[in-house]
């Protein structure tokens, strides 16, 4: 998969793409990440791209210009599934959405920034708003970091053990259950017996048990969706 990220802040980017499993999604070349800064596309000597708004407001708007001629420029050399505008108008993302995102080839995300963009691009050029909560940003930057960590996870081959990202909270509108690790005993905080039993059927109903009750208390509204 390939992910072009449109942004006048590049470096906010960078370090959040390249560790851990995002890092190593790119070195086996299973997602390619390509930031680009839309600074260059500038216009005039100072490189302009916002403007005072039409009608009078306080905040710059992000101009049509030099956005248009960017996300020219990359679909004149690939088509793109979706061109998406990371704003907090847009759908709020959730597991469901990256799932399908994951399957695509080419996606575009345009970070936003200032009082937005002009709505001639939205218009013309973006299939696809997405939030990742109700609160305000400074820019898109990172949310789109976090749209592409939520993808980059779910692509074949990009986790150890393929099958942990099918595990994961909200994969099934479930949280996920408690995890433990060694040792068994630490002062007297015994794991489960039941997860040391050896016993795989019980293990994956207590797990799941686990799951319910957890999703019960913590996040009702996921049962009542189902
Ligand atoms: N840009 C600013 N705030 C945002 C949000 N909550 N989600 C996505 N993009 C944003």
């Amino acid at each position: 998969m390939r992910i072009d990220i449109l942004s006048v802040v590049p470096d906010l980017l960078h370090s959040p793409l390249q560790h851990s499993i995002m890092k190593r999604a790119q070195q086996k070349g299973l997602l390619e990440v390509q930031v680009h800064d839309l600074r260059d596309f500038g216009l005039g000597k100072h490189r302009q791209i916002d403007d005072y708004q039409f009608g009078g407001g306080a905040g710059m708007v992000m101009m049509v210009e030099p956005l248009s001629n960017c996300i020219e420029s990359l679909k004149a050399e690939r088509t793109y599934d979706e061109i998406i505008y990371m704003t907090p108008d847009g759908q709020r993302l959730n597991q469901s959405i990256s799932n399908q995102l994951s399957l695509k080839g080419n996606l575009m995300l345009l970070c936003g920034h200032y009082k937005g963009i002009d709505e001639r691009i939205r218009e013309h050029y973006i299939t696809m708003d997405i939030s990742i909560g109700d609160y305000v940003l400074s820019g898109g930057e990172l949310a789109a970091a976090v749209v592409v960590d939520s993808i980059g996870r779910l692509l074949p081959g990009v986790l150890n053990d393929e099958t942990s990202a099918l595990f994961d909270s909200f994969q099934d509108d479930l949280l996920a259950p408690p995890v433990y690790t060694r040792p068994a005993k630490f002062k007297d905080w015994e794991v489960p017996s039941v997860l040391l039993s050896g016993h795989d059927a019980k293990i994956e109903e207590w797990r799941y048990e686990q799951s319910l009750k957890r999703t019960e208390e913590r996040r009702p509204d996921l049962l009542e969706r189902q």
